[in-house]
């Protein structure tokens, strides 16, 4: 074992907070939903009843109606804002703990699967139950967002806040997030300017919009269908889309294994429905996949990594292929470490700001993860081979400076680490 792999568990253990990993000590001190998927991968590298324990916790939080929210707040801390106060989602709990009233990408799916595969090669027969438990949580959200996020039957789910996409302050949110009053009733008390410099965070105006949002729907008292209609946001998300066919396709998978009949007809209309969903969303004039503002009606034409994460999902045409490999090319060209999360010839493009341009570890992973599934295993060992280097150049911050390559944000990073670890795996495993 490499001493960079010992680092990268090290990480992992020093954001354990007793079977759930926080992403990082301090900005982020709770269990965040997508990253904790990323991590559950990571973990099954060399500790898998750890990693099925980070998935056991987050499901801890998982609503009745089946939402798995963005944000488990375990235990309480105040070096994040905003807190379960600002939330207000106690109502719907009991005995579970309080959790934010979004969500996030459903890359839980993909990371059971993967789990779950590694667990069968290691012989481990006894996590059939814990599988089991896991899938059904799975496929109740997978139902939640079907009927909550599609329910105009689009092929396509929506989100409803900036920070379902996980991609927060991306310029494809900037058109429909302008039309989100800036008006606010919670003092907005930002803490993660005082972790990490503003000149990387979003801006104040996008905080107010996003408490805004927060505020609506906590006067819906977070009831899926009047917040449809309620929705000052609302946009049918590629990247978002796209993750929740992959995952579906891997909760397939384990429901074959696990020999569920039903579940396995139930998920493939779903899979079907999303997919005619994505390929829909193609766009051959900008070469990538495209969302739909759905206030407005019109496409997000903001060259951003969603483009390309579709391919997670879809079989590309040979057209398509071509143009996808192009297409990511000349975002890569002159880039110490590709693939920058806006394209650096836009005007929106910021090297150093959050999702603004900066190169992410786990969006990394997926495309490259896409591209071998569409035979452009060439492109995807330069994009692995760059992550890594990054990685081993700068250490497991948050993101990087695709023009400097410089580590940015928050440091000891959990999912840059599992990242490090999925990638180097695959890597010794080729
Ligand atoms: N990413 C958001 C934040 O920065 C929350 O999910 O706080």
């Amino acid at each position: 074992m490499s001493d960079i792999t010992d680092a990268a568990r090290a990480i992992l253990a020093f954001n354990d907070r007793g079977g759930y990993t926080v992403p990082t000590d301090a900005l982020y001190p709770f269990q965040w939903n997508w990253d904790s998927a990323f991590v559950s991968m990571g973990f099954a590298t060399f500790n898998i009843d750890r990693a099925y324990q980070e998935l056991e916790r987050l499901i801890e939080g998982q609503w009745d109606d089946g939402m798995l929210p963005h944000i488990v707040f375990h235990v309480p801390s105040d070096t994040y804002f905003p807190g379960p106060d600002v939330w207000n989602t106690h109502h719907r709990h009991h005995k579970k703990p309080t959790t934010s009233g979004i969500t996030q990408p459903p890359v839980f799916g993909m990371a059971l699967r993967y789990i779950y595969e590694i667990a069968l090669t290691e012989g481990r027969e006894d996590v059939l139950a814990r599988t089991r438990l896991l899938f059904h949580a799975a496929l109740r959200s997978h139902r939640w967002w079907m009927k909550v996020r599609d329910p105009e039957k689009r092929g396509l789910v929506a989100i409803l806040h900036p920070w379902e996409s996980g991609s927060d302050n991306s310029p494809a949110w900037d058109e429909a997030l302008a039309r989100v009053s800036t008006i606010t009733k919670t003092e907005i008390c930002r803490q993660d300017t005082k972790h990490v410099s503003a000149a990387m965070r979003p801006h104040h105006a996008d905080y107010q919009r996003f408490i805004h949002l927060v505020e609506v729907y906590r006067e819906c008292k977070w009831d899926p269908v009047k917040q449809w209609s309620a929705a000052p946001f609302k946009v049918a998300d590629v990247q978002m889309t796209a993750i929740l066919a992959r995952a579906t396709a891997d909760l397939i998978w384990i429901a074959s294994h696990l020999n569920l009949l039903d579940e396995i007809n139930e998920l493939s209309t779903i899979h079907r429905i999303l997919l005619d969903g994505l390929r829909g969303r193609w766009r051959n004039n900008l070469r990538g996949f495209v969302s739909l503002d759905l206030i407005s009606g019109k496409d997000i034409q903001k060259p951003t990594q969603a483009y390309f994460i579709p391919l997670i999902a879809i079989e590309l045409d040979t057209y398509q292929r071509e143009a996808v490999q192009d297409e990511i090319e000349r975002w890569c060209n002159g880039m110490i470490v590709g693939v920058p999360s806006t394209a650096p010839f836009s005007s929106d493009f910021e090297s150093k700001r959050y999702w603004r341009g900066p190169v992410w570890a786990v969006i990394n992973w997926l495309i490259v993860d896409g591209l071998c599934k569409n035979h452009l295993a060439e492109l995807a060992a330069i994009i692995e081979g760059n992550t890594i280097n990054a990685i081993e150049r700068a250490g497991f911050c948050e993101y990087f400076d695709p023009i400097t390559g410089e580590g940015l944000g928050g440091n000891s990073f959990s999912w840059t680490a599992a990242a490090y670890l999925v990638l180097r795996h695959r890597l010794n495993n080729q």
